[in-house]
């Protein structure tokens, strides 16, 4: 294991992620952990990560400096070379010219680090200080034009620093500079899979639930299956997972659902068909928090109502997942926290929390979705929002409109899929705004409603573009739109990147 200490830096995650992309496994710490709990896992190397500070501001995030005493190798990335070398001894000053983007590096000696690169490598650069000259004992190993220090080491010590970001793809040798630290200064071996991985969590849950019950949150989206499926491959039948459709889903979801979850993986799932009763309470409401209110209590009561029945359970279990573990700055959240499909469920249900994807990013869950066997749908499943449809329609929810939309969506699915762009795409969904207009249809006026083309990249959701979708893709979703469905005679397309734009439209 490999750990990380966090001082801030914005790559820290991709740091972790491309460190498990070398199969080796690591975790993310904050900087002023203490040694004994850095010390405690026995990790084979230490990374520290870039910050935005300078080791000289008043609080600037800083390191034990026994951490370099202990024979454990150090990796300093960018504000972590700084920091080390101002630790240690040498000298760190504001850069006269900043650097930030491409650079490239030359390579003045080829130690463990830096073996088989070439003399001169592009590398990617994003710093305001710089290490004048390293501490005693160091030697420099690269330079470039603007930075005397661009990475140094000193061998004796197992201690190694880049100012560049080896992480980032713009270093096109920075998982080979990552993988010399991994395997060959710390003797790290590439077995870190998910198939181990899934294996001891499998073990985990099973020690951690003994002969408990434990209640899923079944939402249909990539977390809450993958955790089900983990979590029922460990404790069979004393998992019992509630799905409950709102009736504001996508068209065919609800039935996918329960086909793979109770026929394929044969789990106790009690599937609630709520939609009468959350229709029922959003009539007439138009204002899109009342509708998000709304749809998060009612949830919740439907939930409760459901797990009522069931007598005796110990522990819930909630797909939560390795950034937000970071994030919250704890390995182990205490609470039930805000449940981001359904908008937070009772913290007096008094349940134990069981995160079996606690340690993994998105993109390693659903290779851990693939190793369970769950299907692609479920596993490549775009994100959708906990109020579903909802905050897709503008104005008044109706049976009518949900069944408009839940058909334009289907078609640009489709189509977005024939073209292969499914995966590659963050979201693409159609919205159904509160609007008609006229049109002609052979020799007849007609007067429907407008569908909206929304598609957007993004990593996190937290910001978002629009996607160029090649005019011939945008050709057939507005005609087989405007063809299959009487109610709808034109197609947009939302061009507004966010900010400002949000992903959906309430
Ligand atoms: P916005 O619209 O805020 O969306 O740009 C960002 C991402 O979050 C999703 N989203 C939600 N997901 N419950 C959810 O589980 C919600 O209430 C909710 N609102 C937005 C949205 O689909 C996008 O991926």
């Amino acid at each position: 294991m490999v750990l990380i200490l966090d001082f801030g830096g914005q790559y820290t995650q991709l740091i972790a992620r491309r460190i498990r992309e070398c199969k080796v496994y690591c975790e993310i710490l904050p900087f002023s952990t203490p040694l004994e709990k850095i010390t405690a896992g026995k990790p084979k190397g230490i990374v520290f990560s870039g910050g935005p500070s300078s080791v000289y501001s008043d609080r600037a995030p800083s390191a034990d400096p026994k951490l370099y005493e202990l024979g454990i190798p150090v990796l300093g990335i960018c504000y972590g070379m700084q920091l080390m070398a101002h630790q240690l001894g040498g000298k760190v000053s504001p850069a006269r010219q900043r650097e930030y983007g491409k650079s490239v590096i030359n390579v003045l000696s080829k130690d463990e680090l830096l073996t088989g690169l070439e003399d001169a490598e592009p590398c990617w650069m994003s710093h305001g200080d710089l290490v004048e000259s390293p501490p005693p004992g160091f030697g420099v190993s690269a330079c470039t034009s603007l930075a005397p220090v661009a990475a140094m080491s000193n061998r004796a010590q197992k201690l190694y620093a880049v100012q560049f970001h080896p992480e980032v793809v713009h270093t096109p040798k920075g998982m080979d500079i990552l993988k010399n630290f991994l395997y060959n200064i710390c003797g790290c071996h590439a077995s870190w899979t998910m198939e181990s991985f899934l294996e001891t969590e499998v073990a985990e849950v099973h020690k951690t639930v003994g002969n408990r019950q434990v209640l899923c949150a079944l939402s249909g989206g990539v977390d809450s299956s993958v955790a089900a499926v983990l979590v029922h491959r460990a404790i069979g039948d004393q998992l019992t997972c509630v799905f409950v459709d709102h009736g504001l889903l996508r068209k065919g979801e609800a039935e996918q659902v329960i086909s793979t979850f109770r026929d394929k993986f044969h789990i106790n799932l009690i599937a609630v068909d709520a939609e009468e009763r959350f229709l029922s309470r959003l009539q007439g409401v138009t204002d899109p928090e009342r509708k998000r209110k709304i749809i998060g209590e009612e949830f919740i009561r439907v939930f409760e109502e459901e797990a009522a029945k069931l007598g005796q359970i110990d522990y819930l279990v909630q797909g939560t997942l390795y950034p937000d573990v970071v994030e919250s700055g704890t390995a182990t959240a205490a609470v039930i926290k805000s449940h981001h499909n359904v908008g937070g469920l009772p913290e007096d249900m008094k349940l134990k929390l069981i995160e079996p994807l606690r340690w993994l990013f998105k993109d390693e869950v659903r290779v851990l979705g693939e190793e369970l066997g769950i299907p692609e749908e479920v596993v490549w499943r775009q994100p959708f929002p906990g109020p579903g449809l909802a905050i897709r329609i503008l104005g008044e929810i109706t049976k009518d409109k949900l069944e408009v939309l839940r058909e334009a969506d289907a078609i640009v699915l489709d189509e977005i899929k024939k073209a292969g762009l499914y995966r590659s795409i963050w979201q693409a969904f159609a919205v159904l705004p509160q609007m008609k207009s006229v049109g002609v249809m052979g020799d007849e006026r007609t007067y429907a409603y407008t569908a909206v083309l929304r598609a957007v990249q993004s990593n996190d959701g937290m910001t978002a573009d629009w996607v160029r979708l090649p005019y011939e893709v945008l050709e057939s979703i507005s005609s087989r739109i405007v063809n299959e469905l009487k109610e709808i005679n034109r197609v947009v397309y939302d061009i507004t990147s966010k900010p400002p734009g949000t992903i959906e439209w309430e």
